[in-house]
């Protein structure tokens, strides 16, 4: 298992290029499955979890194949016999496999697929979605530890309104893709509004569908009878690029980060200013990041809480908490999305922060003198906080099971490392 040594006290000054976003790439590529024809997707990051659902979607037949010229080129054909199986092995390290069950119900009128495995960040059940595919029309039971899905006596989906008790961004995403395909109208209430939704919609569209609305609350789909291929550009990571925000202000330095949606963090960006950190949007997708540091001041505290888009993202909760146990004062964290999602929080106390867990709120007082240690990585984003901590502390921080910070950031080390961190990876 691959490990990275860091060590702090490094201040971090340059230019970093943001990827695409893995949490649109997933949708994108199962999307795929919508049609017989090829869709090619441009800005996809060579991240653990899209290797995982290229696998997912060869091991149903569809053709996967990465540009020898440009690694982020994929293209994707789902062209003859769809096999309609997403098996356990592939879906439990990536919840994000569920994501198929909509396209393959919808391509083939049936669908098995493993429930997700378990997660460290929180129960994290599928039930919404399965309850908006039955208004679909499909009949979906549960065995086995698989979700088996399938229309009796019809060939389509038929649209219908579907209203989310909770919002669900995958769930939203899923049902947009059955929908496509639908026999006519589905109207989506309360559904996510994140950037990765819009991507997924443009591209159905790019692909011959009828999707309105979406980045608002109500999405509205005209079924088609038949998709075809298209060529997509993925959105820049809103996640990487907030992550890369976080660095420039924990370590006092200076970032101009190229190929960001400055749009998409505007959550985060507004947080960050309010604790002295300058963040500017120079246009052109460049966005520049300045630490308090240089004129003497200090970052200072702020309260925080996680919400669905446009509010503050989950996925920035962790990284955010890293920032404050550097800042002057006491910061409430409150996570709002997942119950149990301050794992990093133990392992950043072992630094020396001092951060009190209850419940889903998390008190950190700073600044806080960290100093390196040996800490252990619980899911993909705590590894992007712990990296941030550790680039602040004192001396050496080892940082185990990266495999996590693997799922999801494209070369994070050799991006830090051009910037002037000091961390490496050890095999
Ligand atoms: C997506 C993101 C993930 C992010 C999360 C919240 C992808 C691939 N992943 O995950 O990075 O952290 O949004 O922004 O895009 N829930 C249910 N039943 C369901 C579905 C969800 O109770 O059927 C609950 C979840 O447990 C959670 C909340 O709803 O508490 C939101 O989860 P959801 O938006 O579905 O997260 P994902 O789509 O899995």
């Amino acid at each position: 298992m691959d490990k990275f040594r860091i060590e702090g006290g490094k201040r971090l000054e340059g230019e970093v290029r943001v990827s695409g976003a893995k949490n649109a790439a997933l949708p994108a590529m199962s999307a795929s499955l919508l049609t017989a024809d090829e869709v090619k997707l441009a800005n996809v990051p060579h991240v653990r979890d899209i290797v995982t659902m290229a696998k997912l979607l060869a091991h149903m037949n569809a053709q996967v194949q990465v540009s020898p010229f440009a690694p982020n080129d994929v293209g994707l054909h789902a062209a003859d016999e769809v096999r309609p199986e997403a098996p356990y092995d592939l879906v439990k390290t990536m919840r994000a496999g569920v994501l198929v069950l909509g396209p393959l119900l919808a391509r083939c009128g049936y669908a098995r697929v493993s429930l997700p495995g378990g997660c460290a960040i929180g129960a994290r059940p599928v039930d919404l979605h399965i309850k908006a595919l039955r208004r679909l029309g499909a009949e979906i039971s549960v065995e086995h530890g698989y979700i088996e899905a399938r229309l009796r006596r019809r060939r389509r989906l038929r649209g219908a309104p579907v209203k989310f008790e909770k919002i669900t961004v995958t769930g939203t995403e899923n049902v947009m893709m059955a929908a496509a395909l639908a026999e006519g109208d589905t109207e989506i209430f309360n559904a996510a509004r994140e950037p990765e939704v819009t991507d997924l919609a443009n591209l159905l569209n790019a692909m011959g569908a009828t999707v309105m609305g979406a980045g608002t609350s109500a999405i509205h789909i005209h079924g088609v009878e038949k998709l075809h291929g298209a060529t997509h550009r993925i959105i820049p990571d809103r996640i990487e690029a907030g992550t890369l925000l976080c660095a420039g202000a924990i370590t006092g330095g200076e970032l101009l980060l190229t190929h960001a949606e400055p749009n998409h963090v505007t959550a985060l960006a507004d947080k960050l200013q309010e604790c002295g950190v300058e963040v500017r949007d120079e246009g052109a997708g460049r966005l520049r990041v300045k630490a308090p540091g240089a004129s003497g001041q200090q970052l200072v505290a702020a309260d925080m809480t996680t919400e669905e888009f446009p509010g503050f993202p989950t996925d920035m909760q962790a990284q955010f908490m890293a920032v404050m146990t550097q800042a002057a004062g006491t910061s409430v964290i409150s996570e709002t999305i997942f119950e149990n999602r301050f794992l990093h929080a133990q392992e950043m106390v072992r630094m020396g922060a001092e951060i009190e867990v209850s419940g889903r709120k998390a008190v950190v007082t700073g600044p806080a003198k960290l100093t390196g240690a040996n800490v252990q990585a619980s899911d993909l984003r705590a590894s992007a906080g712990l990296v941030l901590a550790a680039l602040v502390a004192q001396g050496e921080t080892v940082i185990d099971r990266v495999y996590h910070l693997d799922r999801g950031y494209e070369h994070l080390e050799e991006k830090l490392q051009a910037v002037g961190a000091k961390i490496e990876r050890v095999k």
